[in-house]
């Protein structure tokens, strides 16, 4: 089965696209993912919509990212477009549980080096993703199989296989990761 796969297109991320305009200062407000030690995600800008509290962190991410419900974080109220993008994905995917909300950025010229997702999260939850900025010089990969996406595009993909994901373009990625099961 391909690892990675194309669900439908012309979901309207204009919205959410402007709204992420207008507050650059939402991006990065939690690190852990990004500046963790040998992370494939360094380089990269993420905002945490929805996850495990914030509240329920103590220094140890290993129990942090373990067994937890998902909340919203206050910038899901902070923005309402995102939130809003993020139950459109859960509603076409046709989830009954909503974990975590990832939006994630790549720069120009950037990469996500080469990895497989583990942990608890990773592990019980499925991954659909709707593009938000994006072009046809990106490309989401696995070893036997590339997606090329672009703004409207809902995909889903299996991240218990190697992957990574490129940007040879002049525009920056941003793409919003919402986990189902
Ligand atoms: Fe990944």
């Amino acid at each position: 089965m391909t690892p990675i796969r194309l669900v439908t297109t012309g979901v309207c991320v204009t919205e959410a696209a402007a709204a992420l305009d207008a507050h650059p200062e939402e991006w990065d407000t939690h690190t852990l993912r990004t500046t963790a030690y040998g992370t494939p995600h360094g380089g990269i800008s993420d905002i945490w919509l929805r996850y495990n509290d914030w509240a329920n962190f103590d220094g140890d991410g290993a129990k942090f990212n373990g067994p937890h419900e998902s909340v919203w974080y206050p910038v899901a109220d902070k923005l309402p477009a995102l939130k809003a993008l993020a139950e459109k994905v859960y509603a076409i995917a046709g989830g009954k549980v909503l974990g975590g909300v990832l939006i994630t950025r790549i720069p120009p010229g950037g990469i996500v080096k080469p990895h497989v997702d583990s942990g608890w999260h990773a592990q019980n939850y499925e991954k659909f993703a709707v593009q938000i900025k994006g072009n046809g010089r990106q490309a989401f990969c696995f070893n036997d199989a590339k997606l090329r996406t672009y703004p409207g595009d809902v995909f889903t993909f299996d991240n218990s296989q190697e992957h990574w994901v490129t940007n040879e373009s002049a525009g920056e990625r941003i793409t919003m990761i919402c986990c189902l099961r």
